[in-house]
């Protein structure tokens, strides 16, 4: 594949080749030279339209430990506000030698747009995309799953087969949801989803995973339990439930914790609205990977980009073989 736009469009295989990658990179940010020369010479465009913290950053980060010149856009302070298209905004940037554009939009279907429209030549990376996708986030969870809860070395080659994860809160607006559903149903796990019936979208139960409104009798039957931000800044403030009862009936805190099995984790791809979906009690537990899911970020991103970047380059085995 040249782009990576949606998780739907991984296959088992594909997935789990990333994964394995992810885990060759992580061996490169362990040593005190966190640097890879494998994209060296090629040009990286993050093109964010919409805020980001951890994804924003950790592309950046992966981009420049496999050695890529990196260009960062904000839509903010650009000619974007002045009314120039997505395709102008893109053909400029690939006039100046774009090879990779990593894109986050407001727009369900901008990357899909941007890959297919004939527009560019570069690669096209979805960071992303309204309420649709955020494929690097699901590649990451997964990841973060696999090693927790079938180990880092035994994983390898491994699937997510037969693994109970709960997914908890605003699926309607969730792009993170999407993604994990897609991702985690191709890796053999078996997904719930826990929220408020006004926050989840219609058509839900054609979605491969089951469907409930209940956490509390969902968590002993979890391996893991991803908590998401509900998303205000896509809702209309009637549809908005007050915080407390939506904490009361689908937030996570310390009581409600103790229901899961021991073995099972907390996840939250972030930002975390503490006090909300989650209490402090949980985000700073130690059952809690949501900075290790961030960390993990970084080892996909550098995974794909290898990928779709890298061409016939062996560099993912080379840190393995300089070091023995
Ligand atoms: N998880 C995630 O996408 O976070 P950011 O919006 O900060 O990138």
């Amino acid at each position: 594949q040249r782009h990576l736009i949606s998780a739907a469009d991984l296959t088992r295989d594909d997935a789990v080749l990333i994964l394995d990658t992810a885990e060759e990179m992580a061996r490169v940010a362990d040593r005190p030279i966190k640097k890879l020369p494998t994209l060296r010479g090629r040009t990286i465009v993050n093109l964010f339209f919409e805020d980001s913290t951890r994804t924003r950053i950790s592309f950046e980060a992966a981009e420049k430990r496999l050695s890529a010149d990196v260009i960062n856009f904000s839509a903010k302070g650009s000619s974007v506000s002045k009314g120039e298209s997505l395709k102008d905004t893109a053909q400029t940037l690939e006039a100046m030698g774009v090879d990779a554009v990593v894109i986050r939009h407001g727009a369900s279907g901008a990357p899909y747009r941007l890959a297919n429209s004939g527009w560019i030549d570069a690669a096209v990376i979805n960071a992303g995309d309204g309420t649709h996708q955020h494929p690097t986030q699901a590649l990451l969870d997964a990841f973060t799953m696999r090693r927790r809860l079938v180990g880092r070395d035994a994983g390898l080659g491994q699937d997510l087969d037969g693994k109970r994860i709960t997914i908890v809160g605003d699926i309607l607006h969730g792009r993170v949801a999407r993604s994990n559903v897609d991702l985690l149903h191709t890796l053999g796990a078996e997904v719930t989803l826990v929220a408020p019936p006004t926050l989840l979208p219609v058509g839900v139960e054609t979605w491969p995973c089951e469907v409930s409104y209940d956490l509390d009798s969902t968590l002993p039957k979890s391996d893991a339990v991803m908590m998401l931000r509900v998303q205000r800044e896509r809702m209309n403030a009637a549809f908005f439930p007050t915080e407390r009862e939506y904490s009361r009936r689908y937030g996570l805190d310390g009581d409600r914790m103790a229901r899961m099995p021991e073995h099972a984790i907390v996840m939250h791809p972030g930002p975390m609205v503490r006090g909300m979906e989650i209490t402090a009690e949980v985000a700073d537990s130690e059952r809690c990977t949501a900075i290790e899911q961030v960390a993990n970020g970084v080892s996909i991103r550098m995974a794909v980009l290898y990928l779709l970047l890298g061409g016939n380059e062996p560099a993912v085995s080379h840190p393995r073989n300089t070091e023995e």
